[in-house]
């Protein structure tokens, strides 16, 4: 029997000029604001991989990439979510990602002109086509214009 499993993970960033705006490992060009983060500050990618530890019970990426430690300094969150996977696999034996659902919330710049680059950044990430990807977009409506904040489900089927 195939048994299934759903994680969830949520992350937000202080926006600050001169930092890059990277969602799903995929770099939003002439963004006038990024992630103010020790690591890449992507996101969607952080919400991802404790999306995928939270399926498993294996705890947050803090955990593993605590941002206290300088060698975790500017990391690239792509290399987050592969150490994770691994982790979840060898966790639950045969795992495979089903299906991602990802809601951005960000006031500026819009996202949508940018969805198809994110799904493709993100489903190349775990080995998905891009339909298997859903990522929408939310404004704050001005409560939180200086944060990026991102919500990530994944089911995975295991066995
Ligand atoms: O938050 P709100 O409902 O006003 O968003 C309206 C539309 O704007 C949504 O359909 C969403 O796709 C788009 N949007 C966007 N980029 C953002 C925020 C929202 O393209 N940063
Ligand atoms: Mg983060």
């Amino acid at each position: 029997m195939i048994a299934m499993r759903v994680g969830h993970g949520l992350d937000a960033h202080r926006l600050a000029p001169g930092r890059p705006l990277l969602l799903g490992g995929y770099l939003v060009p002439d963004a006038p604001r990024g992630a103010d983060a020790h690591s890449d500050g992507d996101a969607l990618l952080h919400a991802l991989a404790d999306a995928l530890l939270s399926s498993a019970g294996l705890g947050d990426i803090g955990d593993a990439f605590p941002p206290s430690d300088e060698r975790w300094r500017d990391l690239d969150s792509r290399v987050i979510v592969e150490y994770v996977l691994r982790l979840v696999v060898e966790r639950m034996a045969g795992a495979r990602v089903v299906n991602v659902a990802a809601a951005v919330v960000l006031d500026a710049p819009k996202l949508g002109p940018h969805r198809a680059a994110i799904q493709h950044a993100l489903a190349g990430q775990l080995g998905l086509s891009g339909e298997r990807v859903g990522i929408t977009f939310k404004t704050s409506e001005g409560l939180a214009p200086d944060h990026v904040q991102a919500s990530v489900t994944v089911l995975l089927s295991v066995g």
